[in-house]
């Protein structure tokens, strides 16, 4: 039998990824809520915006506490989103759109109302059922401390003390999110089985790839020793070793992963990697590992040229030990929308843009949040409509994202805005987004979406847009500029507070607009060729 020799490239080395927080973005059956239904029914909105693939978030069934992370059936659709008949549609017709999907994978922890979960605190300490979980007794002599020193991303410590069957309070399990999130023993035979049954059950429905939450934290160290007291980052994004992370077990993980993926063609893995040091985590994308990491030094990166200049060199040396492309992120369903971090309001959104310029012009894949290709920014919500747990956990001291995860207004005014014909959202979407619906950014060429789609539509189509590295050129004070080797791309940027001229060559697209005599406005970007 001959076999095809092996692509150079594979689909996802430069693809345009766009996540679909399943719960924003269109709601096909008025709950208030967005499901498969309502993606189904915008393709022709993601082929005219141009992307190549999806990342849909969890829709598997949920008790919802952490709207969809906590996963009790990760081989089943909740209710609330449709079911299999409705997955399988709309994994043929994205396909027939040509846009791929790629599924988010939860390894990590299961919902406390999973069945594994329920007969844990059914059974007794040290039972079979206990050990697919980390279960131990606390300290102190009667055992009411927390088994270690370790937070919960949440708030609160990532240990919670349980009833035993005979009625008084015994062992601690441990969970780095919710309570509502037990961690699995990743040591259990079990475990790993199960998670390749679900592997292969969505790589038969013909998924093209997954995204896998909490990648570098599904190993735990041995004897799970207390951290260093102020070393644990419990913001996304935090920095420097972290005892509850990246421990190197982890990756007998992903190459089983990658082994029963592998048996498959053309698939993704793609992890969530937080996890600052550039080796380690180039270590994740090794050939026998996975294909790509989120890195997510853009999410962090202020509105700076150095700065910015410092986030990508960063991304592309981590990749390079390995031969992985590298990824680019500006924001994600976790983490605060770029318009709002560079201040919000007029000035925010240009240098949104501008970013987004920088960022869609570098080699590599790039993840497009729902919502970023119009331009939203976080939402001020108040106290009673937070729904993410982080607001209760953490003392009603930090609110969470919610601000982050408004649905999409596609057309029309509030309350729905055509994201739902149900009266309110799950989440308010503000009264003053009607100049940001999809409907009235569609046909204005000046509008962000219009932004996006012409941006994409060149990352296609010009032939600047190829190879993998990238020159930096001599730029003025506060901007920084590069070119894509062996063409004649450049993207230059403008964070200054000056308008600087341009680099020569003709404009292709710019964020903002050239100042009368031609030069970059500050808060600007632009590609010429
Ligand atoms: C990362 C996900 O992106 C986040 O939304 C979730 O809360 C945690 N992992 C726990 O699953
Ligand atoms: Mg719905």
């Amino acid at each position: 039998m001959q076999t095809s020799p092996r692509p150079d490239r594979s689909w996802w080395s430069d693809a345009v990824c766009y996540q679909v927080y399943i719960r924003s973005f269109a709601d096909s059956d008025a709950d208030g809520v967005g499901d498969l239904g309502g993606i189904l029914s915008r393709l022709g909105y993601l082929e005219l915006l141009g992307v190549d693939a999806l990342w849909i978030t969890p829709c598997y069934r949920s008790p919802m506490v952490d709207h969809g992370y906590d996963i009790t059936d990760p081989r089943d659709i909740d209710p609330m989103f449709g079911d299999l008949a409705s997955f399988d549609a709309l994994v043929a017709a994205s396909h027939e759109h040509g846009i791929r999907v790629i599924l988010d994978l939860v390894p990590n922890h299961t919902s406390n109302q999973h069945g594994w979960f329920r007969a844990a605190l059914g059974a007794a300490p040290g039972s079979p059922e206990r050990s697919r979980y980390h279960f131990r007794y606390g300290r102190g002599a009667d055992g009411s401390q927390p088994p270690n020193n370790w937070p919960s991303q949440f708030g609160g410590p990532a240990w919670t003390r349980i009833v035993e069957p005979h009625g008084r309070p015994g062992q601690w399990y441990l969970h780095l999110f919710a309570p509502a999130q037990p961690d699995l023993n990743w040591e259990h035979p079990e475990v790993r089985a199960d998670l390749e049954k679900t592997l292969r059950f969505w790589l038969d429905r013909g998924v093209d790839g997954f995204r896998i939450d909490v990648a570098h934290g599904i190993a735990k160290p041995d004897g799970l020793p207390d951290g260093e007291p102020g070393g644990f980052a419990l913001t996304e994004g935090g920095s420097g070793p972290d005892a509850r992370f990246d421990h190197d077990q982890v990756h007998e993980v992903h190459r089983m992963i990658r082994s029963v993926t592998d048996e498959y063609r053309d698939r993704v893995l793609i992890g969530e990697i937080w996890v600052s040091d550039d080796d380690r985590f180039g270590r994740y994308l090794r050939p026998d590992e996975l294909h790509l990491g989120f890195n997510f030094r853009l999410t962090t990166a202020p509105f700076d040229a150095a700065e910015i200049r410092a986030a990508i060199e960063h991304s592309l040396a981590a990749v390079a030990a390995v031969g992985a492309p590298p990824t680019w992120t500006l924001s994600n369903h976790d983490v605060a929308r770029p318009v709002t971090r560079f201040g919000g309001g007029p000035n925010g959104s240009a240098r949104a843009r501008a970013l987004a310029l920088v960022e869609l012009g570098l080699p590599g894949v790039v993840f497009v949040y729902n919502g970023e290709e119009l331009g939203l920014p976080s939402a001020e919500l108040p106290d009673e409509a937070l729904r993410d747990p982080v607001w209760e956990r953490s003392g009603r001291t930090r609110r969470g994202r919610d601000a982050h995860r408004i649905p999409l207004p596609w057309e029309g005014g509030p309350p729905g805005y055509g994201f739902t014909d149900a009266g309110p959202s799950w989440l308010p979407i503000p009264n003053d987004w009607v100049g940001l619906t999809v409907e009235a950014q569609l046909e204005d060429t000046a509008s962000t979406l219009s932004l996006y789609r012409h941006a994409l539509q060149l990352r296609r189509s010009h032939p600047g847009f190829v190879g993998g590295s990238l020159e930096w050129y001599g730029a003025p004070a506060g901007c920084c500029a590069y070119r894509r080797t062996g063409t004649t791309f450049v993207c230059a940027l403008n964070t200054s507070a000056e308008p600087v001229p341009l680099p020569p060559g003709e404009v292709l697209l710019c964020s903002g607009r050239l100042t009368d005599d031609g030069r970059l406005p500050p808060g600007t970007a632009v590609w010429l060729a």
